[in-house]
């Protein structure tokens, strides 16, 4: 079997790659688009250039691909053509596993179970071209594929397999380091999934035969603050200089409140104990 990894030099999909090379006889390839890339062996590609792309798809012809690119305020771009491209060239025999987010419930009003509808932000929102193209790339899935996974997931945390850290925690162990304070907000309500937990199922899920859309994380759903504090603790450090941010927004930049995931359904078929 043929795995493809599509941003096997991001946060997540370094995991995945490393993971997926050190543990299966099956034949890994992965792609990365700016030097150097994370990992040796892999394809330097952009997903927005069709002609690369398809050459690239043809020669691989992978049985399961692993969607794990991001670009923020190009994420309508990755959807219209890098996921595109990849839908044309999709057999009903290839299985997607996408990773989306919990921003797809941009109204804010958490927990959310897999069926609650989706929803979107104003286009001129801050926030409206990472929500709304995840909306918009879960909905090409679900309208064009069946063989299909999408695992949304909240903020991603923790130390991936060749030890990079998410942004969030690594500002926090800088500030901490030096005895400073650092302020996270106590009004928006998330469910944290680290990183090596959400590798896990991703495996799982190349090998066994579900589909659809499930939500990752533990049961439990915590503020930034609240997740920040019991992170410095856990990373020794003294957890009173978290402090909780100023809550004050200014119109159109309003970050969604609770964005929290149920997560029942994925224990149904996964054996990840979420940390
Ligand atoms: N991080 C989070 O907290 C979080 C939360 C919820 C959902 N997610 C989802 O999880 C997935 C992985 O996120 P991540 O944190 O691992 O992101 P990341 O570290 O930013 O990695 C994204 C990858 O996408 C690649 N990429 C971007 N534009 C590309 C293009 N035009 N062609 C080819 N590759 C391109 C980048 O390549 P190079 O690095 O080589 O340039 C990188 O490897 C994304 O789908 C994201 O929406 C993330």
């Amino acid at each position: 079997m043929k795995i493809c990894i599509f941003g096997a030099s991001g946060y997540v999909g370094s995991s995945v790659y490393v993971r997926l090379r050190s543990g299966s006889a099956d034949e890994i390839v992965g792609t990365y688009l700016d030097d150097p890339a994370m990992s040796e062996g892999l394809y330097k590609l952009d997903v927005n250039e069709p002609e690369s792309f398809s050459n690239f798809y043809k020669e691989e012809n992978p049985d399961v691909v692993i969607w794990t690119v991001m670009s923020g305020p190009n994420e309508h771009k990755l959807t219209d053509q890098g996921l595109m491209h990849l839908i044309t060239h999709l057999t009903p025999e290839t299985k997607l596993i996408y990773i989306s987010s919990d921003f797809v419930f941009s109204d804010g009003k958490g927990p959310y179970h897999e069926d609650d509808p989706t929803s979107t932000l104003p286009d001129d929102h801050t926030f409206s071209n990472y929500a709304n193209a995840k909306v918009k790339a879960e909905h090409f899935i679900e309208n064009e594929l069946s063989n299909f996974v999408i695992l949304r997931a909240g903020p991603i945390y923790g130390e991936n397999r060749i030890g990079k850290l998410d942004e969030r925690t690594d500002r926090l162990s800088y500030h901490l380091r030096s005895d400073r304070k650092v302020d996270f907000r106590d009004d928006l309500t998330r469910s944290f999934v680290h990183v090596e937990d959400l590798a896990t199922v991703i495996e799982e899920m190349v090998y066994n035969d579900v589909t659809g859309i499930y939500h990752v994380g533990p049961e439990e759903k915590q503020s930034f603050y609240v997740f920040m504090k019991s992170m410095a603790k856990q990373l020794g450090y003294n957890d009173e200089l978290v402090i909780k941010g100023s809550e004050e927004e200014k119109v159109d930049t309003e970050i969604p409140k609770d964005t929290s995931l149920i997560t029942k359904k994925i224990s149904e078929v996964s054996k990840v104990k979420f940390r």
